[in-house]
């Protein structure tokens, strides 16, 4: 863990509730409507909600820098080929060590490993447990994601209960009551998962096998190899980036496909599945990134200070009427749904964005072919089953209907 300051979200929105924390969308509309770019005084950050705006700060990494001394994300990695905290060109070379493993072309050759683990869970699931409800977090959701991950890096996957707890506590949200238990928490994970991750490395290093801890071993940064410990932080970055990200939006899938009666019509017109997927991440993915000012500026219309964090709100520039008609309205027809910014805009684009789109298509394909139909279990509310002071959900038990 580096000595970043910490910016507390929760300060700002002062969404205290799980209730809130969960429906955030009547504060974020209000923002877009009324107070569209403002400052916090309190914690001296600027926030943006309306979506030219959030893409803008996202993507400007000229006016907008990664380089920032304070930050809101939950991981902060000490590595020193950390992607998220550099500008081009550095950010260019860094990113380089790792794209070629994400393009759709290298993935095609996991769309088979994708499928076996999908028809596993699938199968897993017995005629016993259709009498009563699934718990399609625990059961699917999370094991999906984990697997897949643990198998692309060369992780033994037998082991992704352990990497899952350790991933959990390195995204844990920060709350200003718990910071200090916390952030200790935090350390020894990443100690602990440092010293598992290790003499894996180690010996990838002297017999290279065909997954991209290997191939970081043997790749060259600056006219050097990367040194053990530069490949166990990227290690780390892309177990923890690859897992509660698509495990949330997966359960959100299943959850608004059941809750807005989609699931029938889906499994008749697989075809809409894919784009279906994309309006859960834009109708409902809590999100935001932050940038540091790099010089004066006034592009988005205030006068912002060199130095000042601005934090963007990606997931109220998602429902932002200007970009998406009737954006509060779920809508698996919508033709732009892809244009959300779930996965961030521009150089940092998410590079794991597709494989969570295989993992999710797949997923939902397969089950929509097996399963005629689901249903949430009686009087479930979301908000009684979020992570400690955030808003992504650890449980949804549905009925599932053959
Ligand atoms: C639903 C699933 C996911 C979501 C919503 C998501 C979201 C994001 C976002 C918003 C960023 C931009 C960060 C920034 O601009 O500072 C990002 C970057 C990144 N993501 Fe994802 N992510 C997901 C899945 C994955 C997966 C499966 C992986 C792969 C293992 C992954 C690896 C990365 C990496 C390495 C970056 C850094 C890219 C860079 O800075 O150039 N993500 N992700």
């Amino acid at each position: 863990m580096n000595g970043k300051e910490i910016i507390f979200l929760s300060g700002i929105s002062k969404l205290e509730t799980n209730e809130e924390r969960w429906n955030p969308f009547p504060w974020y509309r209000e923002m877009r409507e009324h107070n569209p770019i403002f400052f916090d005084e309190q914690q001296r950050v600027w926030n943006v909600f309306r979506y030219e705006d959030v893409k803008r700060v996202l993507s400007d990494y000229k006016t907008f820098t990664s380089e920032r001394e304070r930050s809101t994300i939950p991981i902060q990695l000490e590595s020193s080929i950390n992607l998220t905290s550099v500008d081009p060109p550095e950010h260019r070379k860094r990113r380089g060590l790792l794209a070629s493993a994400f393009t759709p072309r290298s993935l095609d050759a996991w769309k088979p490993r994708i499928q076996a683990v999908v028809d596993f869970l699938i199968q897993g699931i017995s005629a016993e447990d259709l009498s009563k409800p699934v718990d399609i977090y625990e059961r699917f959701a999370v094991r999906l994601p984990v697997t897949i991950i643990a198998d692309l890096l060369g992780v033994p996957n037998s082991d992704w209960e352990q990497i899952k707890e350790w991933s959990d506590i390195l995204f844990l949200p920060h709350h200003q009551e718990e910071i200090e238990e916390t952030t200790k928490q935090k350390a020894k994970v990443m100690k602990e998962f440092g010293a598992y991750l290790l003499p894996l490395v180690k010996q990838k290093r002297s017999q290279p096998q065909d997954d991209i801890l290997s191939d970081l071993t043997q790749a060259e940064y600056e006219g050097t190899k990367l040194t053990d410990e530069e490949v166990v932080g990227s290690g780390i970055g892309l177990l923890g980036a690859g897992n509660e990200t698509t495990t949330t939006w997966l359960t959100q899938c299943f959850y608004y496909f059941a809750k807005e009666g989609v699931y029938p019509q889906l499994r008749k017109q697989p075809e809409l599945i894919p784009q279906a997927c994309e309006e859960v991440l834009r109708y409902h993915f809590i999100a935001s990134l932050d940038r540091a000012v790099k010089e004066d500026t006034d592009v988005l219309g205030v006068p912002m200070k060199r130095g000042e964090i601005v934090i963007a709100w990606m997931s109220s520039a998602n429902r932002d009427e200007r970009q998406f008609v009737g954006g509060e309205t779920f809508d698996i027809h919508r033709q732009n749904s892809k244009e959300h910014l779930s996965f961030g805009n521009g150089q940092h684009f998410c590079l794991g964005a597709p494989l969570a789109r295989l993992e999710t298509q797949y997923a939902m394909t397969s089950f929509m072919k097996a399963f005629a139909n689901i249903r949430l279990a009686e009087g479930y509310r979301p908000w009684d089953h979020l992570v400690s002071h955030g808003s992504t959900l650890t449980s949804l038990p549905i009925y599932i209907d053959r």
